[in-house]
């Protein structure tokens, strides 16, 4: 992405999945990252193009279909589709989704293989040597582990010995270095540039660019006229970034080729960083602006893997917990390039704290404050009279944020933003609106909240590229729409915004209290826990002056319950030991503190009310899983109970 408005055009790219397997989380984390960007570059007022899509061909798709008795055809055009329809349903961007199989990118292949070919990059010989049909890469005898197994997946290779077209990649070495040293070229992380740099020194071979030994794979040009070969499959893959503008058809978007970013795995960096520039060299187009790597998502440390059954299925998390704060935790929890993990508490972490506290806490406290002290009207008017200190700290803290972009370091941008919300917190702690209030100073207090208001729209605008829809929702509360106008003049531009009265919305996001996916856990099960959490209460006004929200109080579960046993407990003066029916499969045990205002046969088959939601304790070895509500003063204590009866398990609120 270019980082001043002199060039426009950006295009931005995932790289394209094997339909061998259905979308798995780490899918879902390159694409989410690149929608990212994407959504930044176009709320930039930059003409983004941002390609997605499937790689068809190639031994694995072939040996893949056939084991579940289907043509290459048939399962690519299954596994294809789930690949689009998830990236529909998660509103991933794409302007183009493209497949290895469509026409146009076959005719462009094919064109391409012509151009290398009429240049003298390309010449036809044996090929020996060995293969890993997983990763579907070239390997000598060296390379191996153990002379026989895949370096990079471990799985067996197989001897291959048969007639090639070679690309000379050799030719390209010299330049490809040039290449990594030109500050135009951001190959990130930098550590893998490195490697990348060391692995081209040690010398480059020629590479085997046709297979002989099956047939799923793209034909060479008629030109050349040699029937019996197939492309391999990374020449045809990696030309999709180009086919997909147009290169060998009618070239229409080729224009986008000029400020490029390519997103991809650390596995597949190799193929990125050396093959593709080579390539392109080869064609005379320019080079990629960023190829950027990242890391790998584990499960509980282990790598994912079917056999193990520990993939995590991303619409299930999606579905459980939200598609956008599934995306901020995706951005927020691991340093780019580097591995992650995903754990459901990590996330529930994530949601409760970073967006439920910090974020949505604070838009709770603005309308709280706003509708307490003003009927809900902001105006930024004396926000520079009163708080300039803390615009000015913003300010900073914004200052270069963007850079994160450049370098990936979606963290860190993230992080930022939430330095911001934390200098919003802060502010109301440190100035206290209602003191003011209270102060008569009215004009400061109402200033306090304009502020808070104010920098919370501009994290807002920041945000929307990571969670679009909530983002949508705040800057709707705040009177604003994020645009390419509101990121220029709120954000770069630092314009207050205009008078607005504040909208009361629904709490952005209802705490989790325990994990919601189990390996166990049925689908509709997890629909019906989602759609209760999206059913959440509207927000009420949150006084800041020690008050809860009406959601807060809600927090406490508080149901009728019907005595149905009780007996002293040995040994103590205060306790007696209940059993209460709330309704439940089984009676709760409750070890109350009522024995000296209440016999235990005066109990029995009476009603009370129970905390249910509380965290079972051991008292004096007896676990009690409730406490019962009761008021006490001076002259003693007395149980409260529901006016009339009630069933048991009825809830209270
Ligand atoms: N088809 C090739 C890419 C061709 S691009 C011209 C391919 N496909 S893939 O489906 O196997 O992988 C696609 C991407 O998913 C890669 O970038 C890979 O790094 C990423 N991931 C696959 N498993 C992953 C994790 N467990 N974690 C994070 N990303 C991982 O390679």
């Amino acid at each position: 992405m270019p980082k001043s408005n002199s060039c426009k055009k950006v295009y931005i790219t995932t790289p394209i999945y094997y339909v061998n397997d259905v979308p798995h989380i780490g899918h879902a984390y390159t694409t989410i990252i690149a929608d990212t960007l994407a959504r930044y570059s176009r709320l930039k007022g930059y003409d983004t193009f941002f390609l997605t899509g499937t790689d068809e061909h190639g031994q694995k798709i072939e040996e893949a279909a056939r084991q579940r008795g289907k043509t290459p055809n048939e399962y690519a055009d299954e596994i294809s589709a789930k690949f689009k329809s998830l990236w529909d349903e998660f509103e991933i961007s794409y302007d183009k989704f493209i497949r290895t199989t469509d026409e146009e990118h076959i005719k462009g292949v094919q064109k391409a293989f012509e151009v290398m070919y009429e240049k003298g990059d390309i010449y036809k010989d044996m090929y020996e040597g060995f293969y890993c049909v997983s990763c579907e890469t070239f390997w000598t005898k060296t390379q191996l582990l153990d002379s026989h197994l895949c370096p990079d997946c471990g799985k067996e290779t197989r001897v291959v010995k048969e007639e090639s077209y070679f690309f000379k990649l050799s030719k390209y070495q010299d330049r490809l270095l040039e290449w990594y040293k030109s500050s135009e070229t951001n190959i990130l992380p930098k550590a893998k540039k490195n490697e990348i740099i060391n692995f081209v020194k040690d010398g480059l071979s020629d590479l085997s660019i046709t297979r002989v030994s099956f047939d799923w794979g793209i034909k060479l040009p008629k030109s050349i006229n040699d029937p019996k070969h197939v492309m391999y499959v990374w020449l045809d893959a990696l030309l999709n970034y180009i086919t997909a503008l147009g290169y060998g058809s009618d070239e229409k978007r080729m224009g986008y080729w000029h400020n490029v970013t390519h997103l991809v795995g650390k596995d597949i960096l190799r193929f990125h960083a050396i093959y593709w520039p080579a390539f392109l060299m080869s064609l005379e187009l320019d080079m990629p602006k960023h190829i950027a790597a990242h890391g790998w998502w584990t499960r509980n440390g282990e790598k994912m893997s079917k056999s193990k059954g520990n993939v995590v299925n991303p619409k299930e998390v999606a579905d459980a917990y939200g598609l956008e704060n599934f995306r901020y935790f995706m951005l927020r929890e691991v340093p780019f390039g580097q591995d992650g993990d995903f754990s459901q508490k990590a996330l529930i972490e994530r949601i409760n704290s970073n967006l439920g506290n910090d974020l949505g806490n604070l838009l709770n406290r603005i309308i709280g404050m706003s509708g307490k002290y003003n009927n809900y009207q902001i105006s930024s008017n004396d926000v520079k009279k009163y708080y300039k200190k803390e615009l000015d700290e913003a300010e900073e803290i914004l200052d270069g944020i963007e850079n994160y972009i450049y370098d990936m370091q979606l963290h860190r941008y993230l992080e930022q933003l939430w330095r911001v919300l934390t200098l919003a917190n802060q502010s109301i702690t440190i100035h206290e609106p209602w003191t003011k209030m209270k102060e008569g100073k009215e004009d400061e207090a109402l200033a306090l909240v304009a502020l808070v208001a104010n920098l919370l729209a501009k994290v807002t605008i920041l945000l929307s590229p990571v969670m679009p829809k909530t983002s949508d929702k705040i800057a709707k509360a705040l009177g604003f729409e994020i645009n390419t106008n509101a990121y220029e003049q709120i954000f770069k531009n630092g314009k207050l915004l205009d008078d607005f009265v504040i909208e009361k919305i629904p709490a952005l996001f209802p705490r989790i209290e325990k994990e919601l996916l189990s390996s166990d856990t049925p689908k509709e099960k997890i629909k019906e826990m989602s759609a209760a959490k999206k059913e959440s209460k509207p927000l009420d006004e949150k006084s800041d002056d020690g008050l809860i929200t009406i959601d807060q109080f809600f927090q406490t579960k508080l149901k009728v319950g019907t005595i149905i046993e009780a007996e002293e407990l040995p040994k103590s003066d205060r306790l007696l030991l209940l059993k209460v029916d709330i309704g439940e499969n089984a009676p709760r045990q409750v070890v109350a503190g009522i024995k000296e205002f209440y016999a235990p046969s005066d109990l029995i088959d009476t009603q009370i009310c129970l905390v249910s939601n509380l965290k079972p304790a051991k008292i004096m070895g007896y676990r009690s899983e409730g406490m019962l509500l009761a008021a006490k003063d001076k002259d003693g204590l007395t149980l409260i109970r529901p006016e009339s009866r009630k069933r048991s398990g009825t809830a209270i609120g």
